[in-house]
């Protein structure tokens, strides 16, 4: 989601405002998305390439990660659960810190009995990585390449074809994100930062799926 400096910027506030803001515009987004019936909500909290960002902004970044995975309690109320693509914890370069992971884990665990709303975040994510990945499972096994053999080796293979993206703040760039996975989606571009964001703007977006343009 992007936006979170700019929206801060415009307000006189630090950068990291505006991470907190939008953290707390992703709880009511999903709150949102729960109450529509939408299926899958995945979300791109911080990829592969944000690591070089100065080190006090990716900090506040990760401790915004773990109060997101933390927000349990709201997710079982409203019948969500987590889950989580990126870079394996175990796979050479590879970043998520450890408490992350803990968080990231406890989070899944948690949520795991709910069957509505499945809210996936993006950590440690970048599409090609994924793609190349998925490409030498694919090579090591004794199958032919095809389109499901790559689907089934994706970071998490459950997370459907995508119906639509969003991207805020004006961008209209597609930065690196479930490249596979976005093959048929809509695209909706909004010129609102992500901490603007809101429910009637994610109607947008949902009625985009179903229209003809
Ligand atoms: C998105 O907001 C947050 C992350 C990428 C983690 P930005 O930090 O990209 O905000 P802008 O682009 O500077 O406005
Ligand atoms: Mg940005």
């Amino acid at each position: 989601m992007d936006g979170n400096g700019r929206w801060a910027r415009r307000r006189g506030l630090p950068r990291t405002d505006g991470h907190t803001a939008g953290e707390e515009t992703l709880a009511t987004i999903v709150r949102a998305a729960a109450e529509r019936n939408v299926g899958w909500l995945t979300v791109f909290g911080f990829s592969t390439e944000n690591w070089v960002r100065p080190r006090t902004e990716v900090r506040h970044i990760l401790s915004l990660h773990k109060k997101l995975f933390g927000r349990i309690t709201e997710l079982n109320d409203k019948n969500a659960s987590i889950r989580w693509i990126g870079r394996p914890f175990d796979e050479p370069g590879a970043l998520t810190p450890v408490f992350i992971q803990k968080a990231i884990k406890k989070a899944i665990a948690d949520t795991a009995g709910n069957s509505g709303l499945v809210v996936t975040v993006a950590f440690d994510y970048g599409s090609r990585a994924e793609l190349v990945r998925a490409s030498q499972i694919a090579l090591r096994s004794a199958e032919a390449i095809t389109p499901d053999l790559l689907s089934a080796n994706m970071y998490d293979p459950s997370v459907p074809p995508v119906d639509v993206v969003v991207r805020t703040s004006g961008e209209a760039r597609i930065s690196n994100f479930l490249l596979w996975q976005i093959a048929g989606a809509k695209v909706y571009f909004t010129e609102r930062t992500w901490p603007d964001f809101n429910a009637s703007e994610l109607d947008a977006a949902i009625a985009l799926v179903n229209s003809n343009i």
